[in-house]
């Protein structure tokens, strides 16, 4: 796989995934909920905030380093947990883990990985994190927390924005199926989807709503494992004092990149009213619609302590594979590091409200 040389952005990286990969897969990655409204808001929302600069600041020492969990962080840029990996790559998620570890780069891993947790992180040189969907059954919750915990799982990362699947229209319209040679191997065994309630009424409410997660469930996860938990796909200011109460390590502001509820507000607006009541009691991370170094320093500048890249990533494992993965990764630590030396913050702290412009 050769990555064309003019790709020098992850816009680019977008556009050679577009012309590459099939329009089935493609509208599964894309994704956006309904009419994709909040997923192009997560764009806009970046591009309408401008940058204030400061000039002739002493930059000798600059870093981009801080420190989450305990552990040094070389970049605030995390890997999302995305499904099915080997859907645009035959290595899936081996690629993508070694292509972390080549940037520094920390990664998630979702419940729906194409390959187990416990091999993905054999090949790991960096903080892995673990997403999870809560299991129908609270015990299937547990083994998967457990394992993710055996294998070396840095965090736990509870994903409570999707108890149901947003409408997917996108990707109802192309057809997308998995196929059958892909599968989400980390639920083998577990009672997982195939658990239906045998009662009348709407399949939604009667259904999936059965694994829906509640408060009761974090602070009984929260017991079980020693790990911090981070809950992702918070976006109200109402939900941080229970986030912190039931003792929650985190919180990682987000809407799903645009793929549940059509209409929620873009993540970045969302993020300045989270933070501020989070009040640095607990990190707060964000994602959705980061393209950009800019749109990295936007969101710390808005009170996140890290991002999380979605898309991209996979728009780079489909046309590079590991290299592409790396080179995307690559592209946007220097974006950050430039966008850092030319607004005249060299430290992550140095990144404060001062740096949007009209603030
Ligand atoms: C996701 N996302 C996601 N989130 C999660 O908690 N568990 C998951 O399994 C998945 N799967 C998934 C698959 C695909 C194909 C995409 C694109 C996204 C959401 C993801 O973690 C993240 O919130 C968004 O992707 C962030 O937005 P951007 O960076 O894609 O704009
Ligand atoms: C998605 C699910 C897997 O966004 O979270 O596709």
């Amino acid at each position: 796989m050769i990555v064309p040389p003019d790709t020098v952005s992850l816009s680019d990286y977008e556009r050679h995934f577009n012309d590459r990969i099939d329009p089935a897969t493609r509208a599964y990655i894309a994704g956006a909920g309904a009419d994709g409204i909040t997923q192009r808001a997560n764009r806009e929302a970046f591009d309408r905030l401008r940058l204030m600069p400061r000039v002739l600041r002493d930059l000798s020492g600059a870093t981009a380093r801080s420190e989450l969990f305990g552990e040094v962080m070389d970049y605030p840029i995390i890997l999302a947990p995305m499904a099915h990996h080997r859907l645009v790559h035959p290595d899936g998620e081996l690629a993508t883990v070694e292509a972390a570890g080549l940037t520094r780069s920390w990664m998630t891993v979702s419940t729906q990985a194409s390959v187990r947790v416990d091999e993905i992180a054999r090949r790991a040189t960096v903080p892995l994190w673990f997403q999870l969907y809560s299991q129908p059954r609270r015990e299937d919750t547990l083994t998967l927390a457990r394992r993710a915990e055996d294998s070396g799982c840095k965090a736990l990362v509870l994903t409570v924005d999707a108890p149901v699947n947003g409408m997917r229209n996108m990707e109802q319209r192309a057809g997308f199926r998995l196929p059958p040679t892909i599968a989400p191997v980390n639920l083998a065994g577990l009672a997982a989807d195939d658990f239906r309630p045998a009662r009348p009424g709407s399949p939604v409410f009667q259904g999936m709503l059965h694994a829906a997660p509640t408060w009761d469930m974090v602070a009984w996860l929260c017991g079980e494992t020693g790990l911090p938990i981070l809950l992702k796909g918070i976006l109200n200011p109402e939900d941080v004092e229970p986030a912190i109460a039931t003792g929650a390590g985190g919180l990682i502001v987000s809407n799903h990149g645009g793929r549940t509820l059509d209409t929620l507000p873009a993540s970045i607006d969302a993020l300045p009213a989270v933070a501020e009541r989070a009040a640095r009691r607990l990190p707060v991370l964000m994602d959705g619609g980061i393209r950009r170094g800019t749109d990295i320093l936007k969101a710390l500048a808005l009170g996140a302590d890290a991002v999380l890249v979605g898309q991209p990533v996979l728009h780079a494992l489909a046309v590079g594979g590991m290299a592409g993965v790396a080179h995307m990764l690559t592209l946007l630590q220097t974006e950050l590091e430039v966008a850092m030396a030319l607004t005249g913050r060299p430290t992550l702290p140095d990144i404060d409200r001062s740096v949007i412009f009209g603030t």
